[in-house]
């Protein structure tokens, strides 16, 4: 059967682990399973990160980090921060910045105070607890993709940011090579879940990472999404050959 329902085990399974049974689609993206999935995932998200980047993860959140320390923001706000690492990188290179950190997974969030992070804030990325222009830049790395609702979610992003404060979103994207894209597509569809089984025991969760990447828009799809709610000046950065892209913009 086709795969739509990524994450679904046996019924065995299903029944024998029922506290940490999840299940993603990653077309509708339930809040609830997403969750549980990064709460299962959270103590060897980063080691997983690394090994699955082959450490380009630390080069594309230097790079998020520079363009972010160009707007001198004072009031930053790391959406879906998960583990904080993207937090940290900015806390680096802003020291006098005041950078929240919010997720909706305690687990991920207590990480990320463990490894440091200041300041953290459960929130979900749809309902968010700030009030109209609390911030002057957000930025979410990597969580997006997993929203139930992009467009909505970027409606909150907007709200909760100032006139013409900065939007950036880092996410995985296709490469447009098609050479480069055939070759990326087996890594990421036969060797990332046998890898990320290995290094987090969820298999299922890395299977919803390949389908959720080809789901989510990328390039001009893109910059219209983040145009056609609350944002202006939409730009896409394509790096480590279009894998991932950084896409910029300016409140409305
Ligand atoms: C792939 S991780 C990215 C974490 C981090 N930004 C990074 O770069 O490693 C995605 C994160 O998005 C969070 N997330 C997904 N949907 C969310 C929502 N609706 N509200 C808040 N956080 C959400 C998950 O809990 C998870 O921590």
């Amino acid at each position: 059967m086709a795969c739509n329902w990524i994450g679904a085990e046996s019924g065995e399974a299903r029944s024998s682990t029922a506290l940490n049974y999840f299940e993603v689609n990653p077309k509708d993206r339930s809040p609830e399973a997403v969750r549980a999935m990064f709460g299962s995932i959270a103590r060897r998200y980063d080691l997983a990160n690394h090994v699955l980047s082959c450490g380009c993860d630390f080069l594309w959140r230097r790079r998020a980090a520079q363009i972010v320390a160009g707007w001198q923001a004072k009031k930053i706000i790391d959406l879906a921060a998960g583990t904080g690492d993207l937090t940290l990188t900015l806390e680096k290179v802003l020291p006098r910045s005041e950078i929240i950190a919010a997720d909706f997974s305690g687990e991920m969030l207590a990480i990320a105070q463990s490894k440091g992070v200041g300041k953290v804030v459960t929130a979900d990325a749809l309902a968010l607890p700030f009030g109209d222009g609390s911030f002057d830049c957000l930025t979410i790395a990597f969580g997006l993709r997993n929203i139930k609702d992009w467009s909505a979610a970027l409606r909150q992003m907007a709200r909760v940011l100032g006139d013409d404060s900065h939007l950036l979103i880092m996410d995985f994207s296709m490469p447009r090579i098609p050479v480069l894209r055939a070759i990326y597509r087996f890594y990421l569809h036969r060797m990332v879940p046998i890898l990320g089984s290995i290094l987090t025991g969820q298999k299922s969760a890395y299977d919803y990472l390949g389908d959720s990447i080809e789901q989510f828009p990328g390039g001009e799809a893109m910059l219209r999404l983040i145009e056609a709610n609350g944002f202006r000046n939409a730009t896409a950065e394509p790096v480590s050959g279009g894998i991932v892209t950084i896409y910029t913009a300016t409140k409305l």
